[in-house]
């Protein structure tokens, strides 16, 4: 993406704040045990000196995009493996990754506690302290965050994810863990009948906030898979959704930082993801495929004015 100069000149004329989709991941960092590949690290920390961009570390433990030799690793192996792994990458960003998803999607999809995983199977809950004790220690400085999906809505499977989250935090407060914040992927779905509501999604927030936790919203981008054909009508609720949710979490004053997951409708993950049944390619996000803004920039750059005066 950054090769592309008019992708390039979008982000240099948007965000303060870059996130790799991929390119931190287990599987591109470390492709096989001890022998690590950063060469992706090194230009993207070069790019977001040069632009004098905050850049995100996204993302150390997390049960996708890992590589096969781990499997079957006995525990000690296992968690050796992990500390390494930790230690390098942000040993490697130290004093130049603002933030890190640490832990990435640890919460059951249904709530239930834990999610099962290679590192839950195998080493039990401790991972996660693990994690965090080896990342603060790889680097002091830096925002470490926990970081998933599905706390955003009002229905009755988020709320049991915000328990089960909120439960994680205490016991690592309570156990005097090192954490900073929680992520908030913030993959939202515009709803196919009515207008979207968060309604419950600020005193969740509080809730962090009464923890001594820092928010941020990391993977901001809105789905519209649920909506019909018609362009024009699929941008304007996706825009729609955006105003409700920034609505729903500007006010909140543990907000640090808002990441969307792609500019251009061009590369959203959505379309292998989560297709659309038409097989439409989706529009999820603030520019359209041909990098023309879209509603949803000017829903997001609204409310984005109303807390900050223009410069
Ligand atoms: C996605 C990337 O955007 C895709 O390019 C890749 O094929 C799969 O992963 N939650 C996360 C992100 O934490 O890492 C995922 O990113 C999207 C869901």
């Amino acid at each position: 993406g950054l090769d592309d100069p008019a992708l390039k000149a979008l982000l240099l004329g948007n965000v303060g704040s870059l996130t790799p989709e991929n390119a931190l991941k287990w599987d591109a960092t470390e492709p096989a045990g001890g022998r690590f590949s950063l060469e992706a690290m090194d230009r993207l920390l070069a790019f977001s000196a040069r632009h004098r961009l905050a850049l995100r570390g996204h993302t150390l433990v997390w049960h996708q995009q890992l590589p096969a030799w781990l499997d079957g690793l006995p525990a000690p192996q296992l968690r050796a493996a992990l500390e390494r792994h930790v230690r390098t990458l942000v040993g490697y960003g130290r004093g130049r990754i603002q933030s890190w998803d640490v832990i990435n999607e640890p919460i059951d999809p249904e709530g239930q506690g834990l999610r099962r995983s290679l590192w839950l199977d195998t080493l039990g809950p401790a991972y996660i302290a693990d994690a965090l004790r080896w990342a603060r220690q790889a680097d002091p400085a830096a925002r470490l965050l926990i970081n998933d999906y599905g706390l955003e809505g009002d229905d009755p499977q988020t709320a049991r994810k915000r328990v089960a989250m909120l439960q994680l935090v205490d016991d690592l407060k309570r156990r005097g863990v090192p954490l900073d914040g929680i992520g908030l992927q913030a993959h939202l779905l515009a709803p196919a009948e009515g207008s979207p509501t968060f309604r419950t999604l600020p005193v969740f927030l509080a809730e962090l906030r009464r923890r001594g936790l820092q928010v941020e919203i990391t993977e901001l981008d809105v789905s519209d898979r649920l909506l019909p054909a018609d362009t024009a009508q699929r941008d304007r609720r996706v825009a729609d959704t955006y105003d409700a949710f920034l609505k729903a979490v500007l006010q909140e004053p543990a907000l640090r930082r808002i990441t969307s997951w792609g500019l251009s409708d061009r590369d959203s993950w959505l379309n292998t993801t989560f297709p659309r049944p038409d097989g439409l390619p989706q529009r999820p996000l603030p520019y359209d495929e041909a990098l023309r803004p879209k509603p949803a920039r000017s829903s997001i750059a609204e409310r984005l004015q109303s807390i900050t005066p223009p410069r």
